[in-house]
């Protein structure tokens, strides 16, 4: 399972380089290494960024895939370099799993997302204003034509996203496809607000916010359709939006009481 990688858009747009020798030449690396030693079963860790903009929702793996910045471009190629790989050699055994939008902490509150200085993300920066270590959220945009004009995304477990890749393991294991390419996520979109709700009401703490403009490359609504992994897994995700807040809260209260 190949989970090695870096993964900030903003960051991949300043320094592309280290995104390119990271993500691809990374795997590239991998590859030969594995080919060397006659090893040929491979989880590789997409993203659902590969769909850009979306035609449609939800968004089904025959999506058309068109990256739209530089981090999204390495997850392509790498798509692309293992599909002409397994139609070379179709020995091979590869899983490609686009995620959606990961979130959440183990149960023993022991594993989860500790981002360096101000995350970039939603869920740990609602967390870390609800620690009273950032003042407030700023919600990008109100005026997206979503439910509420907030941002809609599919938050997908962290422990829900690891039994996918079993899953995954164990198909590409007895299944006889070079390749193969599956969603992970629920299928339920979640708004901005939606996410402030429910952290707030499941952990009983406040999460100061307000209104921003929006953020420079967001859309409206990314949700997948789980069904090729329901139907071709037997997996999909149990856990809901209460399970992800309270597991984050619970690890980040563990964190700062160890850290204290
Ligand atoms: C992005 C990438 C995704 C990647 C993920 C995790 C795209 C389309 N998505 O997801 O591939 O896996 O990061 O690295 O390229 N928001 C706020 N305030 C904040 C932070 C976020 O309002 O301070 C909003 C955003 O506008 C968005 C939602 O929260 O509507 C989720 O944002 P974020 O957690 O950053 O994930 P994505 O941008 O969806």
């Amino acid at each position: 399972m190949h989970f090695a990688g870096l993964k900030a858009i903003g960051e991949a747009v300043t320094i592309p380089l280290a995104y390119y020798d990271a993500n691809v030449a990374g795997t590239l690396q991998l590859i030969q290494a594995m080919n060397a030693a006659d090893v040929r079963r491979l989880v590789f860790s997409s993203s659902a960024t590969i769909y850009g903009n979306p035609d449609y929702l939800p968004l089904d793996e025959n999506h058309p895939t068109r990256a739209i910045n530089p981090y999204g471009r390495t997850k392509l190629m790498v798509e692309e370099m293992l599909a002409d790989i397994a139609a070379a050699d179709p020995t091979w055994r590869i899983a490609i799993l686009r995620y959606f939008n990961p979130v959440g902490a183990h149960e023993s509150g022991l594993i989860g997302d500790n981002p360096n200085g101000a995350p970039n993300n939603l869920m740990p920066y609602i967390s870390h204003v609800a620690a009273g270590l950032l003042p407030e959220l700023a919600v990008f945009g109100d005026d997206y034509p979503t439910p509420d004009g907030t941002g809609v995304r599919d938050y997908i477990h962290v422990v829900d996203l690891a039994s996918g890749h079993l899953a995954a393991l164990e198909a590409i294991t007895a299944g006889a496809l070079p390749i193969s390419t599956w969603n992970l996520g629920t299928g339920i979109g979640y708004s901005v607000l939606d996410m402030v709700r429910t952290f707030s009401e499941v952990n009983n703490v406040a999460v100061p916010y307000r209104i921003a403009k929006r953020r420079l490359g967001d859309v409206a609504s990314y949700y997948a359709s789980p069904d090729k992994a329901r139907d071709e897994l037997g997996w999909s995700a149990s856990r809901n939006l209460a399970d992800m807040c309270s597991s984050v809260w619970r690890f980040e209260r563990l964190m700062r009481q160890r850290n204290a």
